[in-house]
């Protein structure tokens, strides 16, 4: 009786805070099996999901006509063929600190983004693939693996009237996937470098579990600036080398209840280690990280 009225009280707060815990040691496959196909398609989500993906990772942006994409970058240059299709709607952009020529995707309507090729800058042989939106690597992932949105570049937004934060709550909500039991098919946790994005996505009592990016330890090189942020966010995507130079962080996140998702582990550079699938055992084993983000799924280590 005592049992159940315990449990009962454990999953009332978890509903309450959106808190969740990794339940085993986490593939987060980075940008879809990004190693092996185009960063942020569908054939790049699919794959991952075949190569045993936990979680599938979306970086999300916003276009003209306030849809969620799924794109890496605040602007489509790098990975579409934006260039070509578009020559005159390039501008001047300041992106996290770089001024720089730019096709900013929110200056684009999803029709227009719809237009691009985003296979072809990897491999010909993915000429055709889409950029695709947020619902529909929804409905590519669903069921079959959990989705990690990251809210890119909020501070962007911020500058243009959009509500970014509200967007994702909206998609969860239209999606089904608001709340930590609602889909437990498809757990979902999301993602931000954006402090004062966190704290909003806290304040709208989102209601899943949040997760920090941190790309430097300044702030963080104490206990307290760790435990600073328990109530706010769930967890932390540190820079890996945060982490290495520090595994304390790791102890002081875990003594707070929050989780350790560190970032990124590529077969292309395996950070000193003989191979990434060493790396990535070195930080989820010794280290005692919860999950990893990695661009090569196929070489998570299994015990
Ligand atoms: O979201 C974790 C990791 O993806 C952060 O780096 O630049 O690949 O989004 P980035
Ligand atoms: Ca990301």
């Amino acid at each position: 009786m005592l049992r159940s009225a315990v449990i009962l009280l454990a999953l009332v707060i978890m509903t309450m805070t959106g808190e969740a815990q990794y339940s085993k040691k986490t593939l987060v496959a980075h940008r879809g099996a990004s190693a092996y196909a185009p960063e942020h398609t569908l054939a790049a989500y699919r794959l991952a999901i075949a190569q045993g993906a936990d979680f599938v990772e979306q970086d999300l942006a916003v276009t003209k006509d306030g849809v969620l994409i799924c794109l890496h970058d605040a602007s489509l240059e790098r990975t579409t063929n934006v260039e070509a299709l578009f020559p005159g709607r390039v501008s001047t952009q300041t992106i996290e600190g770089r001024t720089r020529k730019a096709w900013l995707a929110n200056d684009f309507t999803l029709a227009e983004i719809k237009t691009l090729d985003a296979g072809s800058w990897f491999d010909k042989k993915f000429a055709g693939e889409k950029v695709p939106t947020f619902d529909e690597a929804v409905a590519a992932i669903r069921g079959k693996a959990g989705i990690f949105p990251e809210l890119k570049t909020p501070e962007i937004y911020a500058g243009r009237d959009v509500q970014f934060e509200e967007l994702v709550a909206a998609a969860l909500d239209r999606n089904g996937l608001r709340g930590p039991k609602a889909d437990p098919a498809t757990p979902v946790i999301l993602q931000t470098f954006g402090q004062p994005s966190a704290r909003k996505l806290a304040g709208i009592r989102i209601g899943v579990p949040v997760v920090l990016l941190l790309g430097s330890a300044a702030g963080f090189e104490t206990a307290d600036g760790v435990k600073s942020w328990k109530g706010i966010v769930q967890g932390f995507g540190p820079a890996k080398q945060i982490v290495l130079k520090n595994p304390d962080f790791v102890t002081w996140a875990h003594a707070e209840g929050l989780t350790v998702t560190p970032y990124t582990f590529r077969a292309s550079d395996p950070g000193g280690f003989t191979d990434v699938t060493a790396e990535m055992s070195h930080y989820l084993h010794t280290l005692g990280v919860d999950a990893v983000f990695t661009d090569n799924p196929d070489k998570f280590p299994r015990k």
